[in-house]
């Protein structure tokens, strides 16, 4: 797939560069991996900080109405029976009885031979280029009578419970290509399962939490009684949460394990749809400030029939990823259905009396619930840039950098001496010891000056500083901008100050 103004390959071209820089890689990668599992290495670990750093910053630091919590992961399963995982969380699933490969339903193409209704929703563009890959699958296993048929024409229709397919149609498995070999679809519960304790039956058994959300539900009182709080309020929290995906795919965009960054926002009833509609805006506004300024973003509103049973609206923060417009963050007014359900299952009081008011009711809650690892992939796919900058002999030569935001950039100075002789690598580690203290920095005395700052542009560091011979003459230094490629000198005294300036601290 084609990005505006980018490298066709995109996708390939940045998983390959998180590999070479340090930014993401493979879970368990000497061992094979393992599907639908990252891991952050020393710049990725940095930047996912430095995301959930600002998003901290603004919805807690900077605010009044919000406070934090972490909690745990494990929960009391009752938990997840309240909230309606355990008989809801599933996503509809098929197995292919050829190759045993299992796939969430709504991913299996049918193909109606001949088929003029096919032709139609092909034309509608539904799901076009995968149908296409099956069709091709299909073809390199059918018998040639029906690889001729199928070149014919060829339809895309959802293979899932309730939505079974016309008995003219055949299911394509995508791994091997049998034709009409896929079960009917059924449920599969998508939270992974664990045992506490040392006796392993179903009173032991307990769940890695799906999302964080609940573990700010259940403590909703505490926070209450606890903290000054008064509606409308929030409570912030970041935490990791599992979902055992039938298809993790497109890098770390559907994960197995990830974090989440979720705010319920408590209000009163007839104030929810003003909050849902504040924190819509406010949460958008967020990610064009730290960079995703472009036309790949777009705040989406659900239709009604989109909408999770919980919600009276939700809207969807979506990113144009290489691989498609995907979601990022969603807002949704959740009513009071959660603090109900909790009231109900775990017989606690739940309600919220108003001084003013002297009402006793059960708050709305407003929450924007964002991934924080899509996010990371949204500003590495943002900042993903290739162009040309001239080497040491002015030669013009192609050069591949990371646009970050200067304050999610995980390197914010490196620091080089132009050669390791003449009081230069004295007065570069003064320079890189005194930024340590401030900002994230690096000091890099090895190889050819051109090829450390190429290093540090796919770092997405936004300055470099050069210690060289007018150093030693006059006390100044080059620090050198990552994207326009200008470079100042600068007193060495003053290069810290600079860089702070620059990064608004
Ligand atoms: N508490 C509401 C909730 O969990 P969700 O839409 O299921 O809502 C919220 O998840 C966010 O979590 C998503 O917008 C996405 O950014 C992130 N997320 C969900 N599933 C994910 C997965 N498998 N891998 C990575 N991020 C995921």
């Amino acid at each position: 797939m084609t990005v505006e103004g980018k490298a066709d390959n995109l996708m390939d071209k940045l998983v390959a560069l998180c590999k070479r820089r340090g930014f993401i890689f493979q879970n368990s990668e000497i061992y094979g991996g393992i599907n639908g599992f990252w891991d952050y290495g020393p710049l990725g670990v940095e930047l996912k900080r430095n995301i959930k750093d600002a998003w901290w910053h603004s919805v807690v630091r900077l605010r009044d109405d919000i406070v934090g919590l972490d909690a745990a992961i494990i929960m009391n399963p009752r938990v997840w029976e309240a909230s309606g995982h355990v008989a809801g969380f599933n996503d509809p699933m098929v197995d292919c009885r050829g190759c045993k490969a299992r796939f969430r339903a709504d991913k299996i193409f049918t193909v109606r031979f001949f088929s003029e209704a096919g032709q139609a929703l092909h034309a509608e563009g539904v799901e076009a280029g995968d149908a296409e890959q099956a069709v091709q699958a299909a073809q390199a296993k059918a018998p040639s009578k029906a690889r001729r048929k199928l070149q014919a024409g060829y339809a895309t229709r959802v293979y899932a419970p309730g939505n079974e397919p016309d008995p003219e149609d055949k299911s394509i498995c995508p791994a091997c290509g049998a034709l009409d070999q896929m079960t009917v679809g059924r449920k599969f519960n998508l939270m992974f399962r664990t045992f506490v304790g040392a006796v392993e039956d179903s009173s032991s058994m307990a769940y890695l939490r799906p999302e964080t959300a609940q573990g700010i539900f259940c403590n909703y009182k505490n926070v209450l009684d606890t903290s000054r709080v008064k509606l409308p309020f929030g409570i912030a929290q970041i935490g990791k949460a599992f979902r055992n995906e039938i298809n993790p795919r497109n890098f770390t965009f559907r994960s197995r394990e990830f974090e989440q960054m979720e705010v319920e926002y408590f209000c009163r009833p007839d104030t929810a749809d003003q909050w849902y509609r504040y924190w819509r805006d406010e949460r958008f506004k967020w990610y064009v400030d730290l960079g995703l300024t472009s036309s790949r973003l777009r705040l989406r509103d659900h239709e009604p029939d989109e909408l999770a049973h919980y919600a009276a609206s939700c809207a969807d923060i979506e990113y144009e990823f290489p691989f498609g417009i995907a979601e990022l963050e969603g807002i949704a007014n959740r009513t009071d259905y959660d603090l109900s359900l909790h009231q109900k299952f775990s017989g606690r009081d739940m309600t919220y009396f108003d001084d003013e008011t002297r009402e006793r009711f059960i708050p709305y809650v407003i929450e924007p619930s964002g991934g924080v690892d899509r996010t990371v992939l949204a500003f590495l796919c943002e900042a993903y840039t290739e162009d040309t900058a001239p080497d040491e002999k002015g030669r013009p030569q192609p050069r591949t950098l990371m646009r970050l935001d200067a304050r999610l950039a995980p390197i914010k100075l490196a620091v080089f001496p132009l050669v390791n002789r003449d009081a230069m690598p004295e007065i570069a580690l003064k320079i890189y010891h005194e930024a340590k203290a401030h900002f994230a920095a690096f000091h890099d005395d090895k190889g050819a000056i051109g090829r450390r700052y190429r290093r540090q542009d796919e770092a997405g560091t936004p300055f470099c500083v050069t210690v060289d011979r007018q150093t030693l003459e006059d006390q100044t230094v080059t620090i050198r901008d990552r994207d326009t490629l200008a470079q100042e000198r600068i007193n060495a005294s003053a290069v810290v100050a600079y860089v702070r300036d620059k990064l608004k601290l």
